[in-house]
């Protein structure tokens, strides 16, 4: 079965679309980088010029594309999106620089992928709005400048330390997101129980909360499922109870943690002797990718000091040894 708390997004969140919120008044949490978005794009409103170019990071599920949708909106202009492994030769980024409409926001998600010599060409086109290329085959070729109209580029990431100095620097607004709080995190189910019509108690949702890893999508995910056995096990009613029993049954701990967070803290604990131990012979261990656990396992892990990092390498915590030895993983797993 596919990970169900993983802030990654699966096939299943197609369904995320509809319940995105399109107003950066519906968009919760987050109210710093709320805030000063307010203020430049009313800004760049009020001097009629395209916002600042942004760039928002932080792990997987916690808003990044949503926000670039909300920019486009509230700035009344048109979205064009693309992704750093969609481009691979100049050729990629000059067509889709040139469907751009004057204040556009070209939303390019997972940016730290564009390869290195493409990111050059994109210098230009954030700072002076000038594409230069090379056209023709060899014996021909010369380079062309085109003009672009002035745009808004905002770049999503999860790795923001993968991005050159160079690129970094072109951004004017550079965020991070964070991890939300439980609040937060319930009043995005209560949004999202109210946009699906389906109501969800309020201690229930508040339970969802809790453990949904401070991730919206997670958040959901976990409703729609929890909607589910509402309506398959009992009358339709979410409530508290019938939320827990999901929960329980979908292995999802009361911190959120699931089978595959387990794995990594036992794994470090057994094999390594409660670390410190290096990222790669870790990944190895529990047959994970490195930068998955460093991109979506391990920021709630370290956030809610279960790990911590050291010059040496990852380490179990005395709240992780406490946690996992009051047996509750032998009761779940
Ligand atoms: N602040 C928020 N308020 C309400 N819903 C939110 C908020 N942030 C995210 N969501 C919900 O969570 C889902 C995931 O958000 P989104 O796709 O924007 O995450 P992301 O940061 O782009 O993730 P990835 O790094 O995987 O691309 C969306 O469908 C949206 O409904
Ligand atoms: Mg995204």
């Amino acid at each position: 079965m596919a990970r169900l708390v993983t802030g990654d997004e699966t096939e299943e969140d197609t369904f995320e679309t509809s319940i995105r919120p399109d107003s950066i008044d519906e968009y919760i949490g987050q109210a710093e980088l709320k805030e000063n978005l307010n203020i430049f794009m009313k800004a760049a409103k009020m001097r009629k010029e395209a916002l600042d170019h942004v760039l928002l990071y932080g792990p997987p599920g916690l808003g990044k594309t949503t926000m670039a949708y909300i920019i486009a909106n509230e700035m009344g202009t048109n979205i064009k999106t693309t992704s750093g492994p969609a481009i691979e030769k100049s050729g990629d980024l000059a067509a889709v620089l040139s469907t751009l409409e004057p204040g556009d926001v070209l939303f390019i998600d997972e940016i730290h992928r564009i390869p290195r010599f493409i990111e050059e060409i994109l210098y230009s086109a954030m700072e002076d709005f000038k594409l230069d290329i090379i056209v023709g085959s060899d014996s021909s070729s010369r380079n062309i400048t085109i003009d672009l109209p002035p745009f808004t580029l905002v770049g999503a990431t999860t790795r923001a330390g993968d991005l050159t100095g160079p690129l970094r620097d072109r951004f004017g607004i550079v965020s991070k997101l964070n991890f939300y709080t439980e609040d937060e995190l319930k009043d995005i189910v209560l949004r999202t129980s109210r946009v699906l019509k389906s109501p969800i108690a309020e201690d229930a949702a508040y339970e969802l909360a809790k453990r949904s890893r401070g991730t919206p999508r997670i958040a959901n995910r976990l409703f729609k499922r929890v909607r589910d056995f509402a309506l398959v096990m009992g009358d339709g009613n979410i409530d508290l109870d019938i939320t827990k029993t999901a929960l329980d049954r979908l292995k999802v701990d009361a911190f959120g943690l699931d089978a595959t967070d387990y794995n990594l803290l036992n794994s470090i604990i057994e094999k390594f002797n409660g670390g410190p131990v290096g990222i790669d012979a870790l990944a190895s261990s529990i047959g994970e990718e490195a930068s998955t656990i460093e991109d979506v396992y391990e920021p709630y892990l370290l956030q809610n000091g279960f790990l911590k990092r050291t010059s040496r390498g990852r380490m179990v915590t005395e709240k992780a040894y406490r946690y996992l030895n009051n047996g509750k993983q032998d009761s779940l797993f």
